[in-house]
């Protein structure tokens, strides 16, 4: 059993095919609609596709002329591409520990963090959670300082009554094989500023502004763009995405019935907020019980799982870089040496459910 299969259809063969036809292959009409249908369902006023969240990210931080030695706060729990983008500005990012329940930042942590050089935060939403953004966005606010939501995992995702995205200053997404929803590889910003929305336009293709026939180049950008073959796997895909996310919250919920019952284990919380979609299915084990044993046993029995995420705090690129020792972040190293994804997508049946869950239990 693969731990995750993107669901596609006819409906990705036949968009593909549109633009196929057009001969218009790079970032055009399709990637416009594309956007369009993001913004439109979170219901912020700007969305700009990318080629990856990474790039996303990035160029977040180039908007909000985040400099060499300014410090950028980062949820430690992430994949590396959240912190790499600001060591890529010559930029520090402060590492601050998480909360196990949810597997997202500690706000106490965030705010002690808080230095006069401190430029920006990025808070992640952790496999399909939402941070406490209210909490956030009070901090942030108190030192008026701007927020990237790293929503990579989190396209449909909701903080009460809202999208995540939608929450502050920039949302990032990422639209890689493992998330909801996918175009291979690929990104995107989602914002309600104006000014920020022109730059991030601009930088995304080279700087220049189309003129008549030509481009002034008017800063020295990048080519962050996604191209509209892909867009058009990201329209059809945008067209299950509420239906693909019911029914992981189904599985998930039935999985987590199962699981329950297993000492050893706890199944993901539903914060207080609410809204969880269940990207990834991570469990936490107890402390004294060994993961990566575990995994290696599913394995043998025909069933994918990998670790949740990394502690970066743990990783040799920033323990060699900003002195950081493995553990110092207690929370974020219990979950990256505790945790398991198990699989989890709408092609699973309840008998699936049930193989993942009497493996474990055997296991265990
Ligand atoms: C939390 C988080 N941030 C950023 C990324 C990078 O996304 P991408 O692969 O689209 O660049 C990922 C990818 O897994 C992620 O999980």
């Amino acid at each position: 059993m693969r731990l995750n299969v993107p669901y596609t259809d006819e409906r990705e063969l036949e968009e593909i095919a549109k633009v196929l036809s057009t001969g218009y292959f790079t970032q055009g009409p399709k990637t416009v609609e594309f956007e369009w249908k993001v913004a439109e369902y979170i219901g912020c006023k700007y969305a700009f596709a990318m080629s990856s969240c990474t790039t996303a990210l990035h160029l977040s931080l180039v908007v909000l002329d985040v400099k060499p030695g300014d410090e950028v706060l980062v949820a430690d729990f992430t994949f590396p591409a959240t912190a790499n983008v600001v060591v890529q500005l010559g930029a520090i990012p402060v590492l601050v520990d998480i909360d196990l329940d949810t597997f997202t930042v500690n706000v106490d942590d965030l705010r002690h963090k808080i230095t006069p050089k401190t430029k920006a935060i990025i808070p992640v939403d952790a496999f399909g959670c939402a941070a406490d953004f209210d909490a956030i966005q009070k901090i942030a606010a108190a030192h008026n300082l701007p927020v990237i939501e790293d929503a990579a995992t989190a396209i449909g995702t909701k903080y009460y009554d809202r999208f995540c995205g939608n929450l502050t200053t920039l949302g990032c997404f990422s639209f890689h094989p493992r998330k909801v929803i996918t175009t291979g590889e690929g990104g995107m910003i989602t914002t309600n500023d104006d000014k920020l929305a022109e730059r991030i336009k601009l930088l995304r293709s080279h700087g220049g502004v189309r003129t008549g026939s030509w481009y002034r180049f008017e800063e020295a950008g990048f080519n962050y763009r996604l191209s509209d073959i892909l867009s058009a796997i990201g329209v059809a895909q945008m067209e299950k995405l509420a239906k693909l996310i019911e029914h992981k919250q189904r599985l998930a919920a039935s999985l987590s019935k199962r699981l329950a019952q297993i000492p050893g284990i706890r199944v993901p919380v539903e914060p207080k907020w609410g809204g969880h979609i269940y990207q990834s299915y991570v469990i936490l084990l107890d402390e004294g019980l060994n993961r990566d044993t575990i995994v290696e046993k599913m394995r043998v029995h025909g069933i994918e799982t990998t670790l949740g995420t990394y502690a970066l705090h743990d990783q040799p690129f920033f323990q060699r870089t900003f002195g950081y020792k493995s553990g110092q972040l207690p929370n974020s190293h219990a979950a990256f040496t505790r945790t398991i994804t198990l699989p989890l997508y709408p092609q699973m049946d309840e008998s699936d459910l049930d193989q993942v869950a009497d493996t474990l239990n055997a296991i265990l």
